[in-house]
């Protein structure tokens, strides 16, 4: 496996590759769900790419940056074992100079949900995945359906800015009690782990009302916030019901398949989580 660091490497790289090449983003700290996402590069393209950088423009101010897991040795040795081909790890300055002062936004889809209460975040996350985009031009880029509106953007940011690579997007992978793979849960004990499987129980309790016709969006909440705060630890940041199309909010009944995504606080640790519920158009 190559590992590189700095960008001039990555033109090298790329100009010797031959074939399709897939890219995963990724911030380290590596877990099954990055894995499904390289597994699945690696089944479909000729290169895998695996970049590894906790990127310092996604987190505000108050956020995680510096306690951010950090996990890179063992990162390093999965990498060699699944097969992937090239592993990028930059440092903070190797991406942005000191007088870095472009941004990528985008200005409709970030506006709600995790835009809305990281108004950031987006910004970065475009950002930093163009800067990629350019140093690899990849055929496939890999990305997961637990960050839903990272997906939306993202495939948003292929089309508008007219990038001929492919989205692939990988369900989400769960724990056995349910809780979304995420690199933060190493911030949990196992006990908390635990309390937060409430989260996805907490959706699926949502989508039970809606397959017995429940589609009142407060009652909904009702039954989420019901469910969730049998575990006193947790608190709700928000549970949203969103159109598939523009991320809107879809207003107080559900009449279309939508987005439910969440954010739970657990302690001082905040989690996302999403399903899609597909309504049948009637005949
Ligand atoms: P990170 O949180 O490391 O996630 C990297 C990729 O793994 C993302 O596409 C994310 O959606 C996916 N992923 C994380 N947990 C998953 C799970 N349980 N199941 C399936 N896929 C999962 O997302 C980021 O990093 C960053 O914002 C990044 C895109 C790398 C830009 O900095």
């Amino acid at each position: 496996m190559k590992q590189i660091q700095n960008i001039s490497e990555c033109f090298f790289y790329r100009k010797n590759c031959s074939g399709s090449v897939g890219l995963v983003p990724t911030m380290g700290a590596l877990h099954k769900g990055h894995f499904a996402l390289i597994q699945k590069s690696l089944d479909v393209c000729n290169n895998t790419i695996v970049s590894i950088f906790v990127n310092p423009k996604q987190f505000g101010k108050n956020e995680d940056f510096d306690s951010y897991p950090k996990t890179i040795e063992q990162d390093l040795e999965q990498l060699r074992l699944l097969g992937v081909d090239c592993v990028f790890i930059p440092s903070a300055s190797e991406m942005y100079s000191n007088n870095h002062s472009l941004y990528v936004t985008e200005v409709l889809l970030s506006k709600w949900l995790e835009g809305k209460s990281r108004p950031h975040f987006f910004s970065g996350v475009a950002t930093v995945v163009v800067k990629l985009f350019n140093l690899f031009h990849p055929t496939h880029a890999f990305f997961g359906q637990k960050d839903a509106q990272q997906l939306f953007i993202i495939k948003k940011l292929i089309c508008d800015l007219n990038y001929n690579i492919e989205c692939v997007s990988v369900k989400t992978i769960r724990n056995d009690s349910g809780l979304a793979l995420s690199s933060r849960n190493k911030y949990l004990s196992k006990t908390d782990q635990q309390n937060a499987a409430a989260i996805y129980l907490g959706l699926l309790k949502v989508k039970e009302a809606l397959d017995l016709k429940e589609n009142n969006v407060k009652n909904l909440l009702k039954i989420f916030t019901a469910h969730i705060n049998q575990t006193k630890k947790l608190k709700i940041d928000y549970l949203a019901f969103s159109s598939l199309k523009t991320l809107n909010d879809v207003g107080p009944t559900i009449k279309e398949s939508v987005l439910i995504s969440t954010a739970v606080y657990i302690n001082s640790v905040r989690l996302i989580d999403n399903i899609i519920y597909t309504l049948e158009s009637p005949n």
